[in-house]
């Protein structure tokens, strides 16, 4: 049983799926909600959601969970090397899930048709195209998951949407009229594309800094469209590379800064962002070990403070305390 802060915490975590049409869950049947103190098995209600009543919802569906993701094939229109070890899947989906997906930190799992389904691997969604239904990923060839995806011929097997591939959403979904600093590592490109497409509709001015990386190529300029951002190459794992960081930080006063890249990374990040007085938001990708991305099978947990665990493809979890626990205190 938590006491004290620890049931605090809890009580005040930020599930990404509240309110959404696959909200209330299957945790709500088992008192996990992350969100409703009532579907937590409490007696009174406190949570800090400002949406729709969870629990009212769970009754309205008859005290069952809502919704379930689909698990559906998707055509394969295309199927191209970026890099030797980086493929483009350019895929058909409904109408439905393509609007779905049309989100910053929108992620699907994805699979060869012909092997099980603990082959599924989450994908981001770096571009769709809602007028033709069309999504597209890339995926950097690592290990049995991704090998068996590169052989790959006609049909994927697809499971989505989720969202919860990028940390720190709020700032973004806020962020007008502001400057913004996108800094992309590898494949760390593909969820950066969909970041920046979403602020340059918010009339943010974007500066994009990308680094080849492991997937040894620059690909983010073709998926983000006309987006009008300047984008310079840059080594981010010198010191030459992170004292350039620093001076744009010093410089342009920026109001968010978005990470796409290791925990690593991120953490040199939030160094360089600490040696400056005037602080910009801090937004990352999510780089926990998703499987189910339902908050079930308990891959993704992780500890925040007072020792609560939480599930990461679930909540959006505290940047800083996330990143910070998991690289220096392991
Ligand atoms: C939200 C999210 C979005 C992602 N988006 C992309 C993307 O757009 N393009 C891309 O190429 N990769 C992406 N990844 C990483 C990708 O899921 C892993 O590279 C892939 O699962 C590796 O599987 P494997 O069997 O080929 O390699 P393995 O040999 O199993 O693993 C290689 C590395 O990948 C990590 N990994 C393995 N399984 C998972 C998993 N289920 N979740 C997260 N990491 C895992 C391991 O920790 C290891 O570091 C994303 C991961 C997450 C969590
Ligand atoms: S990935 Fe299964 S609980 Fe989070």
């Amino acid at each position: 049983m938590l006491g004290g802060d620890a049931a605090l915490v809890k009580r005040k975590l930020e599930c990404i799926d509240a309110g959404s049409e696959y909200c209330p869950c299957y945790l709500a049947e088992t008192n996990e909600c992350i969100t409703c103190s009532h579907l937590q098995g409490k007696e009174f209600c406190d949570c800090n959601w400002r949406g729709v009543c969870i629990y009212q919802e769970y009754v309205w569906s008859g005290y069952k969970s809502k919704g379930i993701r689909c698990t559906c094939r998707a055509a394969l229109l295309e199927k191209k090397y970026l890099s030797p070890n980086t493929i483009l899947f350019r895929l058909g989906v409904t109408r439905t899930l393509a609007r779905e997906l049309d989100n910053p930190g929108a992620y699907i799992f994805i699979r060869n048709e012909d092997k099980p389904s603990y082959f599924d691997v989450p994908m981001s969604v770096m571009a769709v195209n809602t007028e033709e239904n069309e999504i597209s990923v890339a995926m950097q060839v690592v290990g049995a998951k991704t090998k068996a995806l590169e052989s790959v011929r006609e049909g994927l097997v697809i499971r989505g949407p989720y969202w919860n591939g990028i940390l720190g959403q709020r700032y973004l979904k806020g962020m007008k009229d502001g400057n913004c600093l996108v800094i992309a590592r590898g494949i760390g490109q593909a969820p950066a594309a969909k970041v920046v497409r979403y602020l340059c509709r918010g009339d943010n001015q974007v500066k994009i800094i990308a680094d080849p990386g492991k997937v040894g190529t620059i690909f983010i300029k073709e998926f983000i469209g006309n987006a009008p951002c300047e984008i310079e190459e840059l080594d981010l794992t010198s010191k030459q590379g992170l004292r350039i960081i620093n001076k744009y930080l010093k410089n342009e006063k920026y109001d968010i800064v978005f990470s796409g890249g290791s925990d690593k990374q991120h953490l040199y990040i939030i160094q360089e962002i600490d040696k400056v007085q005037d602080k910009p938001y801090l937004v990352v990708t999510n780089n926990n070990e998703i499987c189910c991305g339902e908050g079930v099978c308990g891959s993704c947990s992780t500890r925040i403070e007072s020792g609560v665990r939480v599930k990461a493809c679930k909540v959006q979890l505290d940047v800083r305390k996330a990143i910070e626990r998991r690289i220096l205190n392991g």
